[in-house]
């Protein structure tokens, strides 16, 4: 019998061949400060794409300097950078895999000082600072830039980065977000960064390149994800990744007793309902067995494998062929992949 997994999806035009994404997983380490790759990722995320994931999402790439993650992240703010995502591209293509890249703004919690954020809010030893208008502008332009830059590379599209409380997060939630102006307030007023700068990707890339959107559910409530979901469908976002935003951990969003996945996972699924595009959940899927059962009971479109994935690069081979993967050890207080970027005690066995 064929595998729940193993069905093919599309995505905006592209044919995604099974249910399993790559969600995006930041190789720590393995850059330089201006944004280039001292370790070769093709062959990571070829590994991957080589063991079966249909859709392949490479790490969060700063779209500024001023707005990386990590003093060790990539970036995509210069045409420089491209060639590097060239070879992951054509990598994770010659495995048949559709691959996109996550685009990041960190905003306050971007390395480096002064940061900006929404609004001047404290953060540990770090000045913050709130953005301009001129400066909002200049970040939207540089989401656009490095989404065209994506596309020269010849990726399939880009992931937008609008959770974990990163900048986009940090406009959406009213815990961080205290303007006064057309950036603030109101709900439709906070999501206006996320929606301009999704317009302006698709504007300047057209209408068959791939827009993802990592969201960030419970900022600050389920009510207000479904509204921002609508939006982003509405305005041409081809899949949703679902995952956490800065209210993941409020009391508004609470599972029934009985659900059998995390709470992150239930964001994905209740978010599933209010969209007729794709969507993905995440969290804590390290079993085939797992993922079967959300697609089994159409509770998703697709899994999102993190952390498996690191721990087998065939996951997704295995799981379709009903094989035993190796499982994750979920090392504390984070994985070794997110130590040194590579090493897992499972990862090479
Ligand atoms: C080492 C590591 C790096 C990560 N990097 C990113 C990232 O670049 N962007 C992002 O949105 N999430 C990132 N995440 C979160 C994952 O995408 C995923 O949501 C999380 O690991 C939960 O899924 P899992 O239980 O299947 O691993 C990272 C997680 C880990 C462990």
């Amino acid at each position: 019998m064929t595998s729940v997994i193993d069905r093919s999806i599309m995505i905006n035009k592209k044919k995604v061949k099974n249910r399993i994404l790559m969600p995006p997983l930041v190789c720590f380490n393995w850059g330089n400060e201006e944004g280039f790759e001292t370790v070769d990722r093709a062959e990571h995320y070829a590994l991957r794409a080589k063991g079966g994931t249909g859709l392949m999402v490479v790490e969060a790439t700063a779209i500024s300097r001023e707005g990386r993650i990590t003093d060790t992240g990539i970036g995509l703010w210069r045409d420089e950078h491209i060639p590097q995502f060239e070879r992951m591209a054509h990598a994770c293509h010659q495995e048949d895999s559709v691959v996109i890249v996550q685009l990041v703004h960190a905003g306050m919690k971007a390395v480096g000082t002064p940061v900006y954020s929404s609004s001047a809010v404290e953060v540990e030893n770090k000045q913050c600072l709130e953005l301009s208008l001129e400066h909002i502008e200049r970040i939207k332009a540089e989401f656009i830039e490095a989404a065209l830059r994506a596309q020269k590379a010849g990726l399939d599209g880009v992931e937008i980065h609008g959770a974990h409380g990163y900048l986009l997060s940090q406009f959406t939630s009213k815990q961080v977000n205290a303007r006064n102006d057309q950036y603030g307030g109101s709900l439709d007023n906070r999501l206006r960064l996320s929606l301009e700068i999704v317009e302006g990707v698709r504007k300047a890339t057209g209408d068959d390149f791939i827009i993802c959107y990592r969201f960030g559910v419970n900022d600050p409530t389920l009510e207000e994800d479904k509204y921002f979901a609508k939006k982003l469908e509405a305005l041409g976002v081809d899949i949703l990744n679902v995952s956490a935003g800065i209210g993941a951990n409020s009391k508004n969003l609470v599972p029934p007793e009985d659900y059998p996945y995390s709470f992150i996972t239930y964001m994905g699924t209740e978010i599933f309902k209010q969209v007729d595009i794709p969507v993905a959940c995440v969290f804590g899927i390290k079993e085939p067995k797992q993922a079967e059962y959300l697609l089994e009971n159409e509770m998703i479109d697709m899994v999102a494998v993190g952390k498996g994935l690191l721990a087998d690069p065939n996951w997704t081979n295995k799981a379709i062929k009903g094989e035993g993967v190796n499982i994750c050890y979920n090392c504390a207080p984070w994985c070794k992949y997110g130590k040194d970027g590579k090493t897992c005690p499972w990862y090479g066995k």
